[in-house]
């Protein structure tokens, strides 16, 4: 008997699903020009660390992907409110399933474009984006989000702003995590422990 002939309908479904979902992963990564090629473990670490233990205002991560970096982001502030936001369907349905799953009252993952985001609330704003999305998130942090507010790049700077601390991942593929402050501040909580 053949191979295809072997295949059930639940296989075949299954496999549509694969299909349509890979499709879908591709062509959103190439309109929004990235991947979800999401922060590792590693990178995260040391993302965590770089972190101010409270702010005021709201913590978005933008472009949150899978949701990896959210949850994290919502252990590591139980008591604050978390907006991630994700326009691919398949990576943000992926990061919604695993709030629900994990009962995450604290992180909310909405699918809308991270540049039409509020940021005029924001406290910390966390991101691993590249090329025009970063600029157009500095010319909108600059111009919308209150003085003070934290900004924390995995990677990729925001052109036109100098970040007040960089600290390097150690990992193969040179990982640097750039922490800003919008409209000056106190500097890096790290420096500062
Ligand atoms: C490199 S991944 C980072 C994922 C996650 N932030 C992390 O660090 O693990 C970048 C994500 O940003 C999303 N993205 C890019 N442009 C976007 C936009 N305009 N609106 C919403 N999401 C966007 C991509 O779909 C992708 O999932």
């Amino acid at each position: 008997m053949g191979g295809a002939a072997a295949l059930g309908i639940g296989d075949i479904t299954l496999l549509t699903g694969v299909l349509i979902a890979g499709a879908l992963v591709v062509t959103y990564t190439l309109r929004l020009g990235a991947p979800p090629w999401p922060t590792t473990p590693r990178a995260a670490r040391v993302l965590l660390s770089t972190l101010p233990d409270s702010m005021d205002g709201d913590i978005l991560e933008l472009g949150c992907g899978w949701g990896g970096l959210a949850l994290a982001l919502a252990a590591r502030y139980p008591h604050r409110r978390v907006l991630g936001v994700e326009l691919s369907p398949v990576p943000w349905s992926v990061a919604r399933m695993r709030v629900l799953a994990g009962r995450v009252g604290n992180l909310e993952v909405r699918r809308t474009d991270l540049h039409r985001v509020d940021l005029s609330h924001a406290g910390l704003i966390v991101c691993y984006l590249q090329g025009s999305a970063m600029a157009r998130l500095a010319e909108r942090a600059v111009r919308e989000a209150p003085p003070g507010c934290w900004l924390v790049s995995n990677t990729f700077a925001l052109p036109g702003l100098t970040p007040v601390a960089r600290h390097p991942v150690g990992d193969v593929f040179g990982t640097t995590i750039l922490v800003y402050r919008i409209h000056g501040g106190d500097g890096d909580p790290a420096d500062l422990a």
